[in-house]
């Protein structure tokens, strides 16, 4: 497509995904809110897909919340199962398509079963130079700059710097995911307007998307939708999802 490079240019290079409304989605089928975790799973698949069709460097999903330890044990007890299910299943496949997969988040509190599949779907898929999909899980904003603040403290404890000369900079560095471009693009599904304690250092300059769509429901057309608000909102110039549409299907 023509001017295909200048589309890419104003492509967001960070989208972080709140994944909300899987139970009140199952709701309103009348079924269990079981049923809606599974099926956020497609959801997940298709989103995936979609980035990596247009070449978004990353993907940051929020899957599970360092306050979600507080829903009912069996719920909480079928996502850890879902988690392991799904890592084992899907690894191969992200690998085969050059992704790279990464669990942000505290991993301590996880038992050793799934601590393991993290490591290897890690290791796996660590010199992928597609599409990174950061999966948060156990994570929390105000964890993530604790984290930091800790390491930090011990330099300062150990004399290898002064407090007074700590920067914006340094806490940057030891934040999760230094590495990629702060987050451009926050997603949030389900009509809810928060960010939940998610990244909060990362998304200092987001563009925020608020859509009423439950996760179960969204897909490679909610993602563009979601991409064409963005490009239009914030750049240079206008244009439209067909066009967005275009550039995912040329790549
Ligand atoms: C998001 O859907 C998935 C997780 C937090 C694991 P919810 O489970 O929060 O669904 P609602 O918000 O209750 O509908
Ligand atoms: C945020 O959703 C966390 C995830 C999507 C994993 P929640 O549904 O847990 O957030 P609150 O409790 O409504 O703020
Ligand atoms: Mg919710």
């Amino acid at each position: 497509m023509q001017n295909s490079h200048i589309f890419n240019d104003s492509l967001p290079k960070h989208i972080a995904i709140i994944m909300d409304g899987n139970g009140r989605w199952a709701k309103s089928k009348g079924k269990p809110r079981v049923f809606g975790h599974k099926k956020g799973v497609s959801a997940v698949r298709k989103t995936i897909s979609a980035a990596a069709k247009l070449n978004i460097q990353a993907v940051t999903l929020f899957a599970f919340s360092s306050e979600n330890w507080r829903r009912p044990e069996d719920e909480v007890s079928l996502l850890m199962e879902l988690f392991i299910t799904v890592l084992s299943s899907e690894i191969k496949k992200l690998h085969k398509n050059n992704l790279r997969l990464r669990v942000i988040g505290d991993k301590s509190r996880f038992n050793d079963r799934l601590q393991k599949k993290i490591t290897e779907a890690e290791k796996m898929t660590e010199n992928n130079t597609g599409t990174v999909i950061n999966v948060a899980a156990n994570y929390g904003g105000k964890w993530d700059i604790l984290q930091a603040t800790k390491t930090l403290a011990g330099l300062v404890e150990q004399g290898e710097l002064l407090a007074d000369d700590i920067t914006e900079e340094m806490i940057g560095r030891y934040v999760t995911m230094s590495d990629l471009p702060d987050v451009d693009l926050l997603i949030r599904t389900s009509g809810e307007c928060r960010i939940s304690n998610f990244m909060l250092w990362q998304m200092a300059y987001a563009e925020m998307y608020f859509t009423e769509e439950y996760w179960p429901e969204f897909n490679e057309d909610s993602l563009i939708k979601a991409i064409t608000w963005f490009v239009n909102r914030e750049r240079r110039f206008g244009c439209t999802g067909e066009q967005v549409k275009a550039l995912m299907e040329a790549n």
